[in-house]
């Protein structure tokens, strides 16, 4: 990864307060969903106290607007991926964790289309067992707001996966064989987005250890140890990867320990680790232009010839192209006591090891600590 800085930031998951009275017989991580047998909505459970899924799986042209409410992503090339992000203008990850939709870098996919300039660096991987995705973004224009972000991920608090019912296909894991036209689903798979970053990673279901991968309940240890990454901003790359080491596990003097993050109630302390992203080859440089294709003109707010929907979009939610600092949201972490004023991302922690990089975006793991600490205390 020569020259890249090291995207180590954290973004400190508010997640809602976990219903231990329920979790899902029929997990959405346990459904296997084959491409051409997609229901309207994946989610069965009707008796869930947290709700009911919001949007739905079957996406169409007929549902691809600013205004979709479609529940189905693909990760496939760094030309043709989607993140999840809100439906309504200025929320948080905290608030609307549950009811995140699609939003596509290319049009066909029945979702809504990821703004012109909403992706400021993207770093693209494949390895022998998922694709990860991470990079730097104007998160207003994905209709984010707050300084901190959160995990979206295959599991949730119910099982119910967060979005709840939400679906990820890629055609371009090990297994897909190079075919294009072959969607196969990821049944494990986490994302975290917010302080005007994300990352990802899908994990292929017929590669190795895809739960221990995209494991799901590191959601307090964002990118940084989730899916370490050299992600920069003005960067656009795709590369070959190896795969990492499972999340949360680590060797130190030829021993394996597994790390489990504390109940969030409790400061996190010192993590004993410090992740460094795999390594990568055959990096291939884009512009953003070549990747974004389908972004031209397009906006978050919904069109003015778009149906009407449930979704309260009014125009002029996007903030201004430029700009974008993650710090002065204010309206971060509603859901828990939080009350201190620190960013969650700091500047110029230095690269850990190797990787050569530069002045790096984040915190450290020190950092980490007192961010949460400050969060949490
Ligand atoms: C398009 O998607 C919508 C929303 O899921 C669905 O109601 C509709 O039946 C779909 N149309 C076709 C032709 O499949
Ligand atoms: C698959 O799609 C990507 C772009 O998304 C393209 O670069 C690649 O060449 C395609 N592969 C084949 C075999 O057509
Ligand atoms: C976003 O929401 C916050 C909190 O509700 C509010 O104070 C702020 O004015 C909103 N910003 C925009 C651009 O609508």
């Amino acid at each position: 990864m020569s020259g890249s800085t090291l995207l180590s930031f954290t973004l400190l998951a508010v997640s809602t307060v976990v219903r231990a009275d329920y979790f899902s017989k029929d997990p959405l991580v346990g459904k296997v969903v084959p491409y051409d047998q997609i229901p309207y909505q994946v989610m069965t459970d009707t008796d869930d106290p947290r709700g009911f899924q919001t949007g739905y799986n079957i996406c169409n042209s007929t549902t691809e607007n600013q205004d979709s409410l479609c529940q189905t992503m693909f990760v496939n090339h760094i030309d043709d991926f989607c993140l999840w992000a809100p439906g309504p203008p200025n929320s948080t990850i905290a608030d609307t964790e549950g009811d995140v939709v699609a939003w596509c870098s290319k049009k066909g996919h029945g979702t809504r289309i990821i703004p012109d300039g909403a992706i400021t660096g993207l770093q693209f991987i494949k390895t022998p067992s998922y694709i990860q995705i991470a990079g730097t973004i104007n998160q207003a224009m994905l209709n984010i707001a707050g300084e901190y972000g959160g995990e979206l991920d295959s599991g949730g608090q119910d099982g119910e996966g967060n979005p709840m019912g939400g679906l990820v296909y890629s055609n371009n894991f090990k297994s897909n064989n190079g075919n294009n036209a072959s969607f196969q689903q990821a049944q494990h798979w986490s994302f975290f987005i917010g302080a005007n970053q994300f990352c990802g990673k899908v994990c292929d279901s017929t590669g190795s250890n895809p739960q221990g991968l995209c494991q799901n309940i590191y959601d307090r240890l964002g990118c940084e140890y989730n899916a370490p990454n050299t992600a920069s901003e003005g960067v656009f790359e795709s590369c070959d990867g190896d795969d990492m080491t499972p999340v949360g596990t680590y060797v130190v003097d030829g021993q394996t320990s597994v790390y489990h993050q504390p109940a969030e109630s409790v400061d996190i302390g010192v993590i004993p680790y410090t992740a460094t992203p795999a390594p990568s080859s055959n990096c291939v440089p884009f512009t953003s232009a070549a990747i974004f294709t389908d972004a031209a003109g397009v906006t978050a707010a919904s069109g003015a010839s778009a149906s009407a929907s449930a979704t309260p979009a009014p125009s002029g939610s996007g903030a201004g192209a430029s700009g974008g600092s993650a710090s002065g949201g204010g309206s971060a972490a509603t859901k828990t006591s939080a009350k201190n004023s620190g960013s969650g991302t700091g500047s110029g922690a230095p690269a850990p090891t190797g990787s050569g990089g530069a002045s790096a975006i984040g915190v450290s793991s020190g950092a980490i600590a007192i961010a949460l600490f400050a969060l949490f205390a």
